[in-house]
């Protein structure tokens, strides 16, 4: 993977889903009336435009619908708000196109269609390999459904990825391990794997804080861990990312973009971009709500609720923050000029005497495996 420039990437986010699962904080929404496609697609042509008017003529990378549940646009609506950032930015030619979608069959009905709009890459939200947890997940999907889709789209998209969650109640590693070699088996040239976390405000949360069900303890947690690296490494998909696995080359370069701490444009409902302009770094997200945020851009042409310029400390803050859950870590350099301040040196002695983190070359500073489960500690020691 080269450690090129960071690049543009546009970020579009579709709020709604077909049903909440259990576990899930995301900006996503249930909606019984069917959402009016044109004019939600008339609005993302806004948003487009008035924050191309803002960036001005730039050069897209890539593109990312995520979600919520972008796999139920009709597809003219993904071709629409394509359209309209091919007209107010400049795509380049091989740019990544991703889009979120979820296994279900009446989805993967539109896969080939998504491909004709432009979409050419796809991460499935397969989650588990096996029904009874599938169910306890709140998913709509079955494996068999599931493998189906992962089927019909490795035959449509040049690039599958797809995301399983582990450390479920009174998973072993030796399951877990069995279960994600099956996964690898499915040729997917991207893996996102993620342990269960236990979000505020959702319904897992109270259910586990009930006692309804265990999580593993640290230990297990650890093991978990361990064992989904081992794994990856031996099927040539290293981890370039804490959760994130790759074959070489097949990195999700949006994805990159973020960590590398590069410039994004955040459009529809919740989304949050980075927006440089001249020197200053802007932190901007949308309004939430779907309706409420619709209403914004039909009166305003835009549904920023913040617009704010990072200072050099929030920048430095933030660039180690994405840029060591990488493998590659952070380039001093780059710190250096984007936070006008040096890393202590004292701390760095430190971290690398406790095994936390190496120095490369004395130009890059990036965790071991021992620094990535601890990485929050990490990060603030860094920081601070
Ligand atoms: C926002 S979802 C969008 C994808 C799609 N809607 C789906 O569910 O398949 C992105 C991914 O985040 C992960 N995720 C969401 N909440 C999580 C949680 N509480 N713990 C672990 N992973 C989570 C899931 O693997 C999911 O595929
Ligand atoms: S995990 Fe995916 S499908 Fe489930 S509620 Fe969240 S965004 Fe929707």
């Amino acid at each position: 993977m080269a450690l090129g420039e960071p690049g543009f990437g546009v970020y579009v986010h579709w709020p709604f889903c077909m049903a909440k699962c259990p576990y899930c904080d995301f900006n996503s929404h249930v909606r019984h009336i069917a959402p009016d496609q044109e004019r939600i697609a008339r609005a993302f042509v806004t948003e487009i435009e008035t924050t191309a008017a803002r960036t001005g003529k730039r050069t897209v990378n890539s593109i990312f619908f995520g979600g919520g549940t972008p796999s139920l646009m009709e597809p003219a609506t993904v071709e629409t708000i394509l359209n309209a950032i091919s007209k107010n930015w400049s795509v380049c030619e091989n740019a990544e196109i991703t889009m979120e979608a979820n296994p279900t069959s009446v989805e993967a009905e539109r896969f080939s269609a998504y491909r004709s709009a432009g979409v050419n890459r796809i991460s499935l939200g397969v989650q588990a390999l096996n029904d009874e947890d599938l169910r306890f997940l709140g998913r709509m999907h079955s494996v068999e459904q599931a493998l189906k889709a992962v089927d019909l789209a490795r035959n449509t998209f040049p690039r599958l990825s797809f995301d399983l969650i582990y450390a479920r109640p009174n998973q072993t590693p030796e399951a877990w391990g069995k279960e994600l070699e099956r996964a690898i088996g499915f040729a997917a040239d991207h893996l996102s794997l993620y342990q269960l976390t236990i979000e505020p405000d959702t319904p897992f949360f109270k259910l586990f804080h009930a006692g309804k069900f265990p999580m593993p303890d640290e230990d297990t947690s650890v093991a978990l861990y361990k064992t989904t690296h081992a794994i990856c490494d031996a099927h040539g998909m290293p981890a370039y990312e804490i959760s994130n696995h790759a074959r070489e080359g097949a990195e999700c370069r949006h994805n990159l973009i973020y960590w590398r701490y590069g410039e994004y444009a955040g459009i529809g409902p919740g989304a949050h971009g980075r927006l440089v302009s001249g020197n200053v770094r802007f932190a901007t997200e949308m309004e939430k709500m779907p309706e409420t945020w619709l209403d914004h851009v039909e009166k305003y042409g835009h549904g920023w609720i913040l617009d704010d310029p990072l200072t050099l400390e929030q920048q430095g803050d933030e660039y180690l923050l994405m840029g060591l859950r990488l493998k590659e870590g952070i380039d001093l350099e780059r710190f250096e000029s984007l936070s006008q301040r040096t890393l202590d040196p004292g701390r760095l002695t430190d971290l690398v005497g406790h095994g936390m983190i190496e120095v490369v070359d004395g130009k890059r500073v990036r965790a071991t495996r021992e620094g990535f489960f601890v990485l929050d500690a990490v990060v603030a020691d860094l920081a601070s």
